[in-house]
């Protein structure tokens, strides 16, 4: 029982803090999705490069110098895919992902290069990885029903130590 309380108690702050698209977690087709990712604060950001490892060169998104470069993007991406936030203020890159399909399932991978001030280059670095599972309509199992109860225990779980204190 205490595992699965702690288990609750991190995903929800998880949850909390990022609104993330944790492992796991069904999408349903068609809708929009943001996959968390935040650099480094305060140093400046050269490049980032949104990929999935199995569309090999071909990448979702990447960003260089203050544009998107579209050469090498894969073609199930173009037009569905930005940053959250194009200033990437606080090195927030989130990438939102449109209209998702079925396809569109699979690992993504956030890399990001950064110029530290006393650097003369910057090689990309995987800052984090997203697990998208996208599947078509009425095949959400109980996933909605998850996302509202691990809140519930995590709450449990701090009001229990608060008396146990
Ligand atoms: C997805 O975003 C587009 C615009 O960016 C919007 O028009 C559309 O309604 C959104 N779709 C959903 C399912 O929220
Ligand atoms: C990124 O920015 C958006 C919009 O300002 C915000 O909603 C989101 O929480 C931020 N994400 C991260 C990981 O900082
Ligand atoms: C979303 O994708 C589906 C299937 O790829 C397509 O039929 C539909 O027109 C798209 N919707 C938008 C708003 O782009
Ligand atoms: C997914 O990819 C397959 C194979 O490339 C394609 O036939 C199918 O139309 C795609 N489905 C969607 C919903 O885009």
């Amino acid at each position: 029982m205490a595992d699965g309380s702690s288990a609750s108690l991190c995903c929800f702050m998880f949850l909390g803090v990022f609104g993330f698209v944790s492992a796991g977690q069904k999408i349903v087709s068609g809708q929009n999705v943001t996959l968390p990712c935040r650099a480094k604060n305060k140093i400046s950001i050269v490049a980032v490069n949104w990929r999935r490892a199995d569309l090999g060169e071909k990448y979702v998104l990447y960003y260089q110098d203050g544009h998107f470069v579209k050469d090498n993007q894969h073609p199930s991406f173009k037009n569905r895919v930005d940053l959250q936030d194009r200033q990437m203020k606080d090195g927030n890159v989130s990438l939102i992902l449109k209209n998702v399909t079925i396809n569109d399932t699979g690992t993504y991978e956030c890399q990001v290069a950064q110029r530290e001030p006393n650097q003369e280059i910057a090689d990309l670095q995987i800052i984090s990885t997203s697990e998208l599972r996208v599947v078509p309509p009425g095949q959400t199992g109980g996933s909605v029903g998850l996302k509202v109860s691990v809140p519930v225990f995590g709450l449990l779980f701090v009001v229990a130590v608060g008396f146990a204190v």
